[in-house]
């Protein structure tokens, strides 16, 4: 029997991962046993009881939305339940009251979660996108948010970006965006998967107005479930199309009495009104339990974890010719280290052989990316730097 304890630097609740490093966070998280076992306690209640799992699933599934909103400091009622990042981008962008002429600014090289639904909803409704590139903010932040001043005295509506970038890790400085947005009246969308779990974000030191953020990366639990959060601020200004049945007030009123079926409801105030209907609950336990284990462990101590774990890994791999992106300043750092070959060298040839030798990582757009997050030991760089030797 394994102890269900965790423990920064310890993998013993992930005793069958069969990577002896794994370094891939960025893009899919392994399940440790408590989220395992979540999942399996709900399956094997759907199993016996089918309508008598349910209170015990709602339950879980409030508990991973309360958790997901103290882990992000939101209110309870800030925070939807959604099946992905994109469901939440989407929901909102086709919520916003864009007009003709409005400017959207995103940032080119954001993962197209946070572009695709923006360009959609701007074509419908004659706004226009515009794109700020995200090197000068490599450079430095003050650069960065220079070229976004020059791009917000244009005009702007909404700001989309996400907390920290897929490719590089850079992290983007989020309480100066949305406060020069809000300067200029413009609203402020983040997408937040590449943060939340690993890196500390709080909605409300930042001022951000919207955030949705997946499962299945930094909060380490399963696809298909995610959360967004609406500042109730912001929420006055929706107008909801994504709806449906549970967006409405007592939505289920009708199910436990007669002459409740009414469709004059109205639709709930709060970020609730994006839940549409019934969700992933059964990947909502396991997410329950992977949110329990970080609020255990704690956001600082984890990202503490992971700079000191980052802070070894990039002198070797620098050693070995690879081009550090990591950023010069701390602010800019995530839980994310990523690294331009050398020259000749193919990322995708060096990934897969890593992957072989037993070291997961991955190679977005050429780019070595380590994700290490509160499991990995920094026993394990041995593991890399002999596979980075051998290839
Ligand atoms: C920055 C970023 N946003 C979004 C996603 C995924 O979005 P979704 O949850 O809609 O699949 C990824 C990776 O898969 C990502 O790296």
């Amino acid at each position: 029997m394994v102890a269900m304890h965790a423990q920064l630097g310890d993998r013993s609740l992930f005793p069958d991962l069969r990577a002896g490093a794994y370094l891939a966070h960025a893009a899919i998280s392994p399940l440790s046993l408590p989220v395992a076992e979540s999942l399996r306690a709900g399956v094997a209640l759907g199993e016996t009881g089918g309508l008598a799992a349910f209170p015990h699933l709602i339950e879980r599934a409030d508990a991973a939305r309360d958790g997901f909103a103290r882990l992000i400091g939101a209110r309870p009622g800030e925070v939807a339940r959604v099946s992905s990042t994109s469901a939440g981008v989407s929901a909102i962008a086709s919520a916003l009251a864009l007009r003709s002429g409005d400017r959207v600014v995103l940032f080119e090289g954001e993962f197209p979660t946070n572009v695709t639904p923006w360009q959609a909803a701007a074509r419908a409704r004659g706004a226009q996108v515009v794109f700020v590139p995200l090197a000068p903010f490599q450079r430095s932040l003050k650069e960065g948010l220079a070229a976004l001043d020059a791009e917000l005295a244009r005009g702007c509506a909404l700001v989309a970006v996400s907390a920290v970038q897929f490719q590089t890790g850079l992290a983007m400085p989020l309480a100066e965006i949305a406060e020069r947005a809000h300067a200029v009246g413009a609203r402020v969308f983040v997408d937040g998967i590449q943060a939340v779990g690993a890196t500390p974000l709080d909605v409300v030191a930042t001022g951000i107005d919207f955030l949705a953020c997946a499962s299945h990366k930094w909060l380490m639990g399963p696809m298909g479930a995610g959360f967004l959060f609406v500042a109730q601020a912001a929420r006055a200004e929706l107008e909801p199309l994504s709806v449906g049945w549970v967006s409405h007030v007592d939505f289920d009123a009708f199910l436990f009495g007669p002459g409740e079926l009414r469709y004059d409801r109205p639709l709930s105030s709060d970020a609730r009104v994006f839940e549409q209907g019934v969700h992933n609950f059964l990947g909502l336990c396991g997410l329950a339990a992977s949110i329990e284990l970080l609020e255990g462990l704690g956001a600082e101590a984890i990202w503490n974890h992971v700079q000191a774990y980052l802070d070894r890994v990039e002198p070797e791999l620098v050693a070995r010719g690879w081009r550090s992106l990591r950023h010069a300043e701390p602010a800019g750092r995530s839980t994310i280290a990523s690294f331009a070959p050398p020259a000749g060298v193919d990322t995708q040839h060096v990934v897969e052989s890593l992957g072989e030798a037993g070291v997961a990582v991955t190679g977005p757009d050429g780019l070595l990316r380590i994700a290490p997050h509160w499991p990995n030991a920094s026993a394990e760089l041995e593991l890399l730097t002999a596979a980075l030797d051998r290839i």
